[in-house]
């Protein structure tokens, strides 16, 4: 064998060794994940009188799901609770449940599930959705401690209290192939000037579901996070009232999807067993970049995601800052005034 080919069949030897290795690792991932059954299933909602919470609602009911919503204000739950009950598939035999708890605090988050299972005829949540959450944009200066205190209690710990009960309730009641999901947003994988109080909670859920899809599948529960990018939600109109510029123009303050779209891509990327869900192709631009030692949700698209990654984040990174130029010397002209007042 001449020099030439014995350096071809050691490549193709390496390349073929890493590919069944990628297949076996894809293999064991898919293995994991129990196939999604949502008809006669208890779904089990927070943030679900509005915006994200309610479409994905709508959605579990279209399918035939047990639906029970969790938010805090009584009057646009039971609105809610109304509209989603228009969605049933067969409302005679479907359940929609609306509990009135602040998911922040872990004792009414855990008295939630439970009067959920009473209300629900003893039916434990089989797939779990933490989708409370809000964020109200300002520059780091602004805010006073409280506000990151707050917004890190409802986005992350109202997930984490809400999702631990909820998998010892899966365990006892010996539910099988159960699901939980985090939200998290694309803001929980690159760090956006104005948004210092929300991000922090956004990468906390993402490294908490990393964790849980390890744990939770030690008891047969599959974890999932989502990372959408913007959505036309009573909370995105909102953070729109408080965003400074740079933020708008970093964020795109003017593209946002469609709430029941982005429910749906939610539960397309549960059904093909994602670990981390997008809502576009951008998302999974930056989701594969961010990875690191993650799962993937799929090999192959994955290192193509992380190649396309290599090229166009530097140049967004080029784009954005020049975009935000003048905002940035507005806003240090004006904060020195500020504070040297
Ligand atoms: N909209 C976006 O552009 C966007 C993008 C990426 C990620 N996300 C994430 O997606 C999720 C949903 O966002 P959204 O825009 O649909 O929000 P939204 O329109 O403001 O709706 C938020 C829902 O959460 C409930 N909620 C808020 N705080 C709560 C608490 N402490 N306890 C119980 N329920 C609470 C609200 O009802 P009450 O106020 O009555 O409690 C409401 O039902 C959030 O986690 C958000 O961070 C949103």
């Amino acid at each position: 064998m001449d020099g030439w080919s014995s350096c071809l069949t050691t490549t193709a030897t390496v390349a073929g060794a890493y590919l069944a290795w990628y297949a076996v690792c894809a293999w064991q991932c898919r293995r994991a994940m129990p196939a999604l059954r949502l008809r006669g299933s208890h779904c089990y909602v927070t943030g679900g009188s509005a915006g994200l919470g309610e479409h994905l609602a709508n959605l579990l009911a279209e399918a035939g799901a047990n639906v029970t919503i969790v938010a805090r204000n009584q009057d646009r739950l039971l609105a809610a609770q109304k509209r989603i009950q228009g969605h049933c598939a067969d409302p005679e035999q479907q359940r929609i449940v609306a509990i009135s708890a602040d998911v922040a605090n872990a004792a009414e988050g855990t008295r939630a599930l439970h009067r959920a299972i009473k209300a629900q005829q003893g039916q434990a949540p089989k797939y779990v959705f933490a989708c409370a959450g809000l964020t109200t944009p300002r520059f780091f200066l602004e805010y006073r401690p409280q506000d990151f205190e707050q917004t890190m209690q409802v986005n992350y710990f109202g997930a984490l209290h809400t999702i631990q009960e909820a998998a010892k309730l899966m365990i006892q009641h010996e539910v099988k192939g159960g699901r939980v999901v985090t939200v998290s947003s694309q803001a929980g994988l690159l760090g956006i000037p104005g948004y210092s109080e929300y991000t922090p909670t956004k990468a906390a859920l993402r490294m908490l579901t990393e964790t849980l899809y390890y744990e939770l599948a030690i008891y047969g529960i599959a974890a999932h996070c989502f990372l959408p990018a913007n959505i036309r939600t009573p909370g995105f109109e909102h953070e729109n009232q408080t965003k400074p510029e740079i933020t708008r123009i970093i964020d795109g303050d003017d593209e946002a999807m469609d709430p029941r779209d982005c429910a749906q891509c939610m539960l397309d990327g549960m059904a093909k067993g994602y670990p981390n869900i997008t809502s576009d192709w951008l998302g999974d631009i930056v989701r594969a970049t961010c990875r690191g030692v993650g799962p993937a949700n799929n090999m192959a698209l994955d290192t193509l995601f992380v190649f396309l990654g290599w090229f166009l984040v530097p140049l967004w990174r080029v784009i954005v800052w020049w975009q935000a130029k003048s905002c940035r010397q507005a806003e240090a002209a004006q904060r020195k005034q500020v504070l040297s007042q």
